[in-house]
C-alpha cells in the first residue's frame, strides 16, 4: 500500500468499530483494481455524531460507512438521501458527490446483490419475513423495491408484524400478511406452500446460541426452496442446515456483508467491479472469515 498526499480516505464510524471486517474488505478492493484509497475505522463516542460528520465533511473525506449505534440518527445529518434508505428509515453509506453528503443503505443493496450473486430473482415471488426490527423492515422495503408480489411477515411479537405489514402496505403496490408465528411453526395452510423465499432477520441462532432456529420443527422447512439468514456468525445457522436438508438453497448473511461493502465501494469509486476481482476477493473474504 502506497499512501500519498493525493490517497482517497474512506472509514467506518460506529461505536465499536474496532472488530469490523470492512477494512480487510474495502483494502482488498483497493489494491486488486488499482485504486488509490485506504479506508479504516473512527470510533464515535456517544453524543459525537454530529461533530463527527462536520468534521469528515471539513476534512474533505470522500465517503464513509456507518454502523450500529447509528444507522438511523446519521440520516438527519445529510444533505441528500437515497429514496431505498429513507424508505427504510436507516442507511450505512455516505457518499461525497459535488461537496454533499448523500445517504445510501447498502445493506439493502447487499442483500440483493448476494441473491443475484447466487441466481435469486425477487420479482414477482412471494417471501416471507421472520422477525419484524430494523433489520426486517430493510428486508421488506428491498424486496417491495425489487418487485416481489407477495411479503408474508411473521414475528414473536404479533403486533410488530401487523405494523410492518401496513407500513409496506403505506409506500408499495405489494400485497402484505402479517402471519402469527405459531401458525408458521406449524407450516399449515396453503399460504405458506406459496412462500418460496424466506429471510431470517431475527437474532435467533447467532452465536453462541447455534442450535437455536425461529420455526423449530414447521413443515415450513418442506416448501422453502430459498432459505436467506442475515446472520453471519455462524456462516452455517440452524435456519439454513434444516432447510437445506430438505432441498433449499441456503445463502448465509455473510454474502450480504460483502456484498454492502461492494455496493458501498462502487459508490464511493463510481465504478463497477469486474467479475473476476469479485470472485476473488468473495473467496478471500469467505476464506477469512473461515478462520
Ligand atoms: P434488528 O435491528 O437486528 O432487526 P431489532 O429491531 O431489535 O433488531 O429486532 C429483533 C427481532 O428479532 C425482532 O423481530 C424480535 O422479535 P420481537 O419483536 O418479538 O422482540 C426478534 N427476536 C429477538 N429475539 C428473539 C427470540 N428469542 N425469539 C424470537 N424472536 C426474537
Amino acid at each position: 500500500m502506497n499512501i500519498s498526499g493525493k490517497t482517497k480516505l474512506l472509514g467506518l464510524i460506529g461505536n465499536p468499530v474496532e472488530h469490523s471486517f470492512s477494512p480487510f474488505i474495502h483494502n482488498m478492493f483497493a489494491q486488486e483494481l488499482g485504486i488509490d484509497s485506504v479506508y479504516t475505522t473512527f470510533k464515535v463516542e456517544n453524543g459525537e455524531l454530529g461533530n463527527a460528520i462536520k468534521g469528515a465533511k471539513a476534512l474533505n473525506i470522500q465517503g464513509m460507512n456507518v454502523t450500529v449505534p447509528y444507522k438511523m440518527d446519521v440520516l438527519a445529518y445529510m444533505d441528500e438521501v437515497d429514496s431505498l434508505a429513507e424508505h427504510i428509515g436507516a442507511m450505512n453509506t455516505i457518499v461525497r458527490r459535488d461537496n454533499k453528503f448523500i445517504g445510501y443503505n447498502t445493506d439493502a443493496l447487499g442483500l440483493k446483490g448476494s441473491l443475484e450473486h447466487e441466481g435469486v430473482n425477487l420479482k414477482g415471488e412471494s417471501v416471507l419475513i421472520i422477525g419484524a426490527g430494523g433489520a426486517a423492515r430493510a428486508v421488506a422495503v428491498m424486496c417491495a423495491d425489487a418487485g416481489a408480489k407477495l411479503i408474508a411477515i411473521t414475528n414473536r411479537t404479533m403486533e410488530k408484524a401487523e405494523a410492518l405489514a401496513s407500513y409496506i402496505d403505506e409506500r408499495y403496490e405489494v400485497e402484505t400478511v402479517a402471519l402469527d408465528l405459531e401458525l408458521v411453526r406449524a407450516g399449515e395452510g396453503s399460504l405458506m406452500e406459496s412462500l418460496k423465499i424466506a429471510f431470517q432477520t431475527t437474532s435467533v441462532g447467532m452465536s453462541p446460541n447455534i442450535d437455536a432456529d425461529p420455526l423449530e420443527d414447521s413443515h415450513y422447512y418442506d416448501y422453502v426452496k430459498v432459505a436467506v439468514d442475515l446472520i453471519y456468525n455462524p456462516t452455517t445457522t440452524k435456519f439454513m442446515e434444516k432447510a437445506s436438508a430438505k432441498g433449499a438453497k441456503a445463502i448465509s448473511g455473510l454474502g450480504m456483508l460483502y456484498f454492502q461493502a461492494v455496493k458501498a465501494y462502487e459508490l464511493w469509486n463510481d465504478v463497477v467491479i469486474p467479475e473476476t476481482v469479485l470472485n476473488k476477493c468473495y473467496k478471500a473474504f469467505f476464506e477469512k472469515m473461515a478462520r
